[in-house]
């Protein structure tokens, strides 16, 4: 078992580039595996999650090279190539694979089975195998409907049936499992969706050649359609910049930048409830890679106030709440997060585990079953335990910055499924974190 021992003080400096995102190079293997042509992805991430999601598709017939530095080529063969796979898919901890998966499985015609670590394998899945089964799939699931999922293999030439859906929650993972299984779908396919969730997949489809309509909050996609390869630039992924936005904005003397960032406005909520908290944060060299826009993002040290985080950013920063916490632990007055109750089936339980985390370094923070109260102040230090949530461990890392003793956070192994390198990276910027053996609390 992993821990970061985290000493306190310190300031952030330097220019460094983050790893690849995290949602795009899932999709990238995805897509690029149900294309006809080469896909060449530059900037794929190499953590466990989308390494998970390359492997599985390589079991699937998919020839996929990869080479270290983020190179990956797909020599697609169509919508119609993938193999049975010989074993069960291992997902590992990537609730993001397993729903985006379940939609291209479920319009195979072999039967297959989804897995997943620990954490994955208590995830709500009847999000996505709800709507699938008014599709016409069957997927037979653990109690609650919990991985492992069994997906039975469709008659040959039995397309899935169009359907029109709303989704009970605003879900990226719902959005584009739908899209994908519409691809194999027998008319158009349409998401009505009640917020704004990231939109990668409608992005790199149409990068594909594939036509997906949106007006609106809605989503269409006809089925029987042809993706051609295309090249893939991954920007450095927005939710792994957040550690170290968060970082540089409550270290005093801090000034970073952040390069060849991924600002889709879908995702990058992070920026405007810093911003609107105080923070001094500034985009340079705005440009477009590959239909996603992308910035080099500058953060120096700034007195931050609370906020309360309006609900509408909820989604499009649904995966920051963790550094958010950090940033409101040291604000001066209170911030308030609500309409947030997603954050409790992530990872972790993610108010509970920063809830307890907070507390535990003497923050006052009170859980609420949608969100959060918190009011700023001093911050002790202590053991905290991340419960192998990657993003609370890095969150509550940064916190040391601030912190009058080290602080230990424990649980850490997980932090490579989204962020290989971290420890170093932070490192080098400045964090006095050093990674050790140890046993969690
Ligand atoms: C993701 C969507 C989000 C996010 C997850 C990645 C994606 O989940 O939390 O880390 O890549 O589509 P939801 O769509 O369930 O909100």
């Amino acid at each position: 078992m992993l821990n970061f021992q985290v000493s306190p003080g310190g300031s952030l400096s330097g220019s460094i580039r983050v790893p690849g995102d995290k949602s795009m190079s899932h999709r990238s293997i995805i897509l690029g595996s149900l294309a006809v042509g080469d896909t060449e992805i530059s900037g794929f991430l190499e953590g466990e999650d989308s390494l998970c999601t390359l492997a599985a598709f390589r079991a699937m017939g998919v020839n996929i090279e990869h080479e270290s530095g983020g190179h990956v080529l797909i020599r697609g063969q169509g919508l119609q190539s993938l193999q049975a796979p010989k074993e069960a898919l291992y997902l590992g901890n990537s609730g993001t694979a397993m729903r985006l998966m379940v939609g291209v499985l479920a319009g195979q015609a072999f039967p297959s089975q989804l897995t997943g670590d620990a954490s994955l394998s208590g995830r709500p899945m009847g999000r996505v195998i709800n709507p699938l089964a008014q599709m016409g799939a069957v997927i037979d699931s653990a109690a609650e409907q919990r991985p492992p999922l069994n997906i039975q293999g469709r008659a040959a030439h039995e397309s899935l049936k169009a359907i029109t859906y709303t989704p009970p929650v605003v879900s990226a993972q719902i959005k584009s499992c739908l899209l994908l299984a519409g691809l194999y779908a027998d008319g158009e396919t349409t998401i009505i969706e009640t917020g704004i969730s990231r939109d990668h997949t409608e992005r790199m489809l149409k990068g594909f050649g594939y036509e997906v309509k949106k007006d609106g909050m809605t989503t269409t996609i006809a089925g029987g359609g042809t993706l051609t390869g295309t090249r893939i630039d991954v920007p450095a992924d927005v939710s792994s910049t957040a550690f170290f936005m968060v970082g540089a904005l409550i270290a005093p003397g801090s000034d970073i930048t952040l390069t060849h960032v991924g600002i889709n406005p879908t995702r990058a909520g992070i920026i405007d409830i810093l911003t609107m908290m105080g923070g001094d944060i500034t985009l340079a060299n705005e440009r477009e890679v590959g239909g996603e826009p992308v910035a080099d993002i500058r953060v120096r040290a700034s007195e931050l106030h609370g906020i309360d985080v309006p609900t509408h950013l909820v989604p499009v920063a649904i995966d920051e709440f963790p550094a958010i916490f950090v940033a409101a632990a040291v604000a001066t007055g209170r911030t308030t997060v609500s309409d947030a109750a997603e954050l409790r089936v992530k990872e972790s339980d993610r108010i509970q585990v920063m809830v307890d985390a907070l507390t535990a370094v003497g923050v006052s923070i009170e859980g609420r079953p949608d969100g959060a109260v918190v009011d700023g102040g001093p911050v002790r230090g202590g053991q905290v335990n991340s419960h192998g949530d990657h993003r609370p461990a890095m969150a509550m890392a940064m916190l040391a910055l601030r912190a009058e003793t080290p602080i230990v956070v424990t649980d850490c192994d997980n932090v490579s499924t989204s962020f290989p390198g971290f420890a170093e990276l932070a490192a080098n910027a400045g964090l006095g974190i050093t990674v050790v053996n140890g046993e969690a609390n």
